[in-house]
């Protein structure tokens, strides 16, 4: 290496090592501080990615179903929140969205990551851009997007969906994707458990 390439690559290395530090400062910083983990499901792909993530973290945090709670008095009485959806017909649960509109201001700051679980992936520039915009939608009433955010593989299981679901996919997927319409399981337990190490990190 050239006397100027290492000068610069060693500037770089500071510059990374400097920038790391400061990224994982733990956003949580008191053991004491209450944490639930709100998961937004259909099928249970994300109640079980959700119970995959709390597994891995080492400290109590509730698990909550957000049909379940009352949304005013959830968002006073925690301190930090991990937001989870499904996607279903282009957009998270409707209720994770009223949640973040009517809890804007007690939520500010509260909320430390959030995940989707869908059938889109990544593996194309269209499938990134459609996963960024069901995050985008996601957040949209926050002021601030939560610092970690990650998308996981759903499920679908034919057999498991209600009559107005299995009409609507069989007719998208035979008549708009052109694909054969068969059930599919793309959730990931490995890829949940380092998600939850890196949140972990912040806590
Ligand atoms: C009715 C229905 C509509 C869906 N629409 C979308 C969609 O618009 N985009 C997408 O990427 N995945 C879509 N999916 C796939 C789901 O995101 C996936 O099945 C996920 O696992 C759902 O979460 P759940 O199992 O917790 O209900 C859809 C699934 C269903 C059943």
């Amino acid at each position: 290496m050239q006397r100027r390439d290492f000068l610069k690559y060693l500037n770089l290395s500071a510059l990374t090592a400097f920038s790391f530090g400061c990224s994982i400062k733990p956003l949580v910083e008191n053991k004491d501080k209450r944490v639930a983990l709100i998961y937004a499901t259909r099928y249970g792909a994300t109640k079980d990615t959700a119970l995959w993530i709390q597994e891995a973290i080492q400290r109590d945090i509730d698990i909550l179903n957000i049909e379940d709670i009352s949304f005013e008095k959830t968002a006073q009485e925690y301190d930090y929140f991990i937001l989870g959806s499904g996607v279903w017909i282009d957009g998270v649960h409707k209720d994770m969205i009223r949640f973040l509109e009517t809890q804007k201001v007690a939520l500010k700051d509260k909320i430390i990551a959030s995940f989707i679980l869908c059938g889109t992936t990544a593996k194309d520039v269209k499938g990134e851009a459609r996963i960024e915009k069901y995050f985008h939608k996601f957040h949209a009433s926050l002021e601030k997007k939560p610092l970690l955010n990650k998308y996981f593989g759903g499920r679908m299981i034919i057999e498991k969906l209600n009559e107005k679901d299995r009409i609507l996919l069989e007719n998208f997927y035979t008549k708009i994707l052109k694909r054969e319409f068969a059930s599919w399981d793309r959730t990931e337990p490995k890829k949940a458990t380092l998600f939850a190490q890196t949140v972990q990190n912040y806590m």
